[in-house]
């Protein structure tokens, strides 16, 4: 049966739903350490989607510390701010974890790898056994159930930086921050956190998990992202922003060798190279 003309025009004339916020936003974001220094960072301005897995890759010294320290609210902007689903970052939200390079500095030697785990749970509202048991889950998750009662120190470095990442996932963040979170492990033992992280990107306790990562190395931000994000030499500016458009699952073989990977990735490296990037005379692009 036909239905009745206005019926159609009207359902027509729905508009399709506002896309959904990012879950952070990023604006006109600048920093200086001191009043008369010079600035590490400047007007950048980025967003990133609920979900998304955003790398940032850039030189030495331009920022990407001091970029991810400001979007948790570890230390106040000079200019701009940055937004958690609309709200302006003031002090870390707990909705936020942070994986650092060195995992021997950020791990607590004196507590076994369980405790290291548990402790983010303190003031949780969970009993001492709802912490052990949410504790181990996370460690299982992480192929760790069998280090739980050794040391950090008792583990190799790749071991260490899994114990890190369990530690920041056990609260069930939204946005994971991660800073240069495998550059002090072997090539064989960082591809196979890559591939750990990529894993719990998609699927933490089945749910998608928001992650910036920051790296130098371009072809780990490629193989990992749904976007890189390039920022240049000091001060800190973004002078690109590429969808990367890999299929996922990625896999370590297949991904890298094929045409789209080496194609982004060249285009990254002539980015880096550009003219725009190493000119504070030329405008950039966001
Ligand atoms: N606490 C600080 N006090 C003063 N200057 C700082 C401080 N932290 C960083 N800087 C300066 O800010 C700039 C950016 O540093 P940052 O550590 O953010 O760079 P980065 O891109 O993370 O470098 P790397 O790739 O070596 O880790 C540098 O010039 C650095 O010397
Ligand atoms: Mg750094």
């Amino acid at each position: 049966m036909s239905r009745p003309a206005d019926t159609m025009r009207r359902e027509q004339a729905i508009p399709p739903p506002p896309p959904p916020p990012p879950a952070l936003r990023v604006s006109g974001l600048g920093k200086r350490y001191s009043e008369d220094g010079p600035a590490a960072l400047s007007d950048v301005t980025f967003e990133v989607a609920d979900g998304e897995l955003l790398a940032i890759v850039g030189p030495s010294g331009c920022g990407k510390t001091t970029l991810l320290r400001l979007l948790c609210g570890l230390m106040a902007s000079s200019n701009g701010a940055v937004f958690f689903h609309g709200r302006p970052v003031a002090r870390p939200p707990r909705e936020f974890a942070l994986v650092f390079q060195d995992y021997s500095r950020s791990l607590f030697p004196w507590l076994s790898v369980i405790r290291n785990v548990m402790f983010p749970l303190r003031g949780a509202g969970l009993t001492r056994a709802g912490r052990r048991a949410r504790a181990e889950a996370v460690l299982e998750e992480m192929g760790l159930h069998g280090v739980a009662r050794q040391y950090p120190w008792q583990l190799s470095g790749g071991m260490q930086q899994r114990v890190a990442l369990a530690r920041a996932l056990v609260s069930r963040p939204e946005v994971l921050l991660l800073d240069e979170p495998f550059a002090s492990v072997d090539a064989l033992t960082r591809a196979e956190l890559q591939d750990v992280l990529l894993r719990v990107h998609s699927d933490f306790e089945h749910r998608r998990v928001t992650a910036v990562h920051v790296t130098h190395d371009i072809d780990e931000a490629v193989y990992l992202a749904d976007r890189v994000l390039v920022l240049t030499s000091a001060p800190g500016r973004v002078v690109g922003s590429i969808d990367v458009e890999l299929p996922r699952p990625r896999a370590q073989t297949t991904t890298r060798s094929s045409p789209r990977f080496l194609a982004v990735r060249n285009q990254i490296h002539a980015l880096i190279a550009s003219k725009e990037a190493n000119d504070d005379r030329y405008p950039v692009q966001t």
